[in-house]
């Protein structure tokens, strides 16, 4: 198999990774904490840490990782609706990992694929387990449909969120910049967190997380990618301060500025390494 067609399977995966990671998160929100919601977040970790390894074997391979989100099965109102599509959502990987695993010839990646597909495996049994435990329990979405202006800042802070662990993921596997991008992935996973916090809180308040991304930044050269991150992290801090003075419970309070704090020193790392950039 060439090349172009590798990558091309393997951004299929990587759209479909992305998905799952979008969906297992909305469920693991939408179901209120507890074990099974642990578990949920644990598993879309594994997916976050397939959609590196196969974005990185594109980069090896010469191609650009997409960004595109793959196959979602959102729908269904309980938490056993959503058990269940997860089932099918990773018996649908399992079969796409199958297929690719005899049909490409490159050993290194054929035991890449082996080794998500284990996981998949796992998730998949883990998933009817849920789906079984969710049934006798009755549990429902716990998602709410409460919309006020505080809420709809959260929510604008989860699409920002989402926005910037794609792009510092992508500049990531695209700076030849080695040090930039230890930070750029240290940053996205930061972010990460940031996006749970808000949508956890967006559910306490009554809300729906929404989780959508706006247009990535796709600058090519480093200097230009820092550029753009530290301008949208300079935003954010700002948009974050202004929410914190708007915010009448402490512990709110407290989550913006934090917020706000973290994002004032990703603004500042990323000032320190467009500085070495321009003088290196
Ligand atoms: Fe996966
Ligand atoms: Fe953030
Ligand atoms: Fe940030």
């Amino acid at each position: 198999m060439d090349k172009e067609k590798v990558i091309e399977l393997l951004n299929k995966d990587l759209q479909d990774e992305h998905g799952a990671i979008i969906q297992y998160l909305t469920h693991a929100y939408g179901m209120g904490e507890g074990e099974m919601a642990c578990e949920i977040e644990a598993m879309a970790r594994d997916e976050m840490r397939h959609l590196d390894w196969l974005a990185e074997t594109i980069v090896e391979l010469g191609g650009i990782p997409s960004l595109e989100r793959g196959t979602m099965k959102m729908g269904g109102a309980s938490v056993h609706d959503w058990m269940v599509n997860n089932v099918s959502l990773e018996q649908g990987a399992i079969a796409q990992y199958e297929e690719q695993i005899h049909a490409i010839d490159d050993p290194k990646i054929k035991r890449l694929l082996r080794r998500i597909l284990s996981d998949e495996l796992a998730h998949r049994d883990d998933f009817e387990h849920f789906a079984q435990k969710s049934h006798r329990e009755t549990m429902e979405d716990v998602r709410g449909t409460k919309s006020d202006d505080m809420i709809r800042t959260l929510n604008w802070g989860i699409e920002h969120e989402y926005t910037v662990i794609l792009q510092y993921l992508l500049q990531r596997y695209l700076t030849p910049n080695e040090e930039a991008a230890e930070e750029l992935e240290d940053q996205a996973i930061n972010e990460m967190q940031h996006l749970g916090w808000l949508a956890e809180k967006v559910v306490d308040m009554g809300g729906t997380p929404v989780i959508e991304h706006a247009e990535v930044d796709r600058s090519t050269s480093t200097a230009d990618m820092l550029s753009a991150d530290i301008k949208i992290e300079r935003e954010v801090a700002d948009a974050y301060d202004k929410a914190s003075t708007k915010a009448d419970d402490l512990k709110l309070k407290k989550l913006l500025l934090r917020l706000r704090d973290n994002e004032i020193y990703h603004a500042e790392v990323f000032g320190d390494l467009l500085e070495e950039e321009k003088s290196g």
